[in-house]
């Protein structure tokens, strides 16, 4: 007798949500898919909200005279938001995901508040900024201190700042990571940020080298 067994559909569904998360693995395609499906919607609740506000008075602390900022994996833009539009001459916030970055630009996108689909990988530009932040995104740069020291540290302008934010969460590597940004630059600031459900270090850097 014929095998007439089909799967569930919630087994299907399961699977189909497995493959997306686990298998599609280039970058865009899976940000995105996770983006569509409203996995990120977590980062603009209030156990967040601290990260973004020290980032957000830094910025307005170190830079009071409308700096220009480059954002690295930017997702919806909140940043931008947070920061606030009267704070800045110009907000290039950059990010894989298509569809974070549509939403981005329907929400908060004006005259000077610009957000662009592109891998941080392969991002090129002549402009320099006055700030430059990677706020939970610097682990996709590959290979990240060569990346940040030929790609980024020569977009800053002299006398700017890179605000970098990782998790402290084993997961993250963190120690690791902050050992190799700190051949490169020196720290202004160090701050950790923890709430109920999560921590992190933020700190602001200027480049060793300084730029011209
Ligand atoms: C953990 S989320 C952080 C989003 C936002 N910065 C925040 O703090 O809420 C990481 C972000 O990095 C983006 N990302 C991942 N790989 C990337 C890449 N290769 N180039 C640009 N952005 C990337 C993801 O799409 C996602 O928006």
């Amino acid at each position: 007798m014929a095998n007439t067994t089909t799967a569930s559909p919630s087994f299907t569904s399961y699977i189909s949500s497995l493959f997306q998360r686990k298998v599609l693995r280039t970058d865009r395609s899976r940000w995105n898919y996770q983006y569509e499906r409203g996995s990120w919607d977590g980062l603009e609740k209030l156990d967040e909200l601290p990260r973004f506000s020290i980032i957000a008075g830094l910025i307005q602390f170190l830079k009071p005279d409308a700096p220009a900022i480059l954002e690295i994996g930017c997702g919806e833009g909140i940043l931008a938001q947070r920061i606030g539009r009267n704070a800045y001459s110009s907000f290039i916030g950059t990010d894989v995901a298509d569809a974070a970055i549509q939403r981005a630009n329907e929400r908060f996108g004006d005259d000077k508040t610009v957000f662009e689909a592109v891998d941080m990988n392969d991002y090129t530009t002549s402009q320099q900024f006055d700030v430059i932040i990677f706020n939970e995104s610097l682990y996709y740069l590959r290979p990240m201190a060569e990346k940040l020291a030929g790609q980024y540290i020569p977009m800053l302008k002299p006398g700017g700042i890179m605000i970098i934010s990782l998790n402290t969460g084993p997961h993250a590597d963190g120690e690791t990571k902050w050992n190799l940004i700190d051949t490169l630059f020196d720290t202004l600031d160090k701050t950790l940020v923890e709430t109920t459900k999560n921590g992190w270090i933020v700190k602001t850097l200027t480049p060793k080298v300084s730029q011209s």
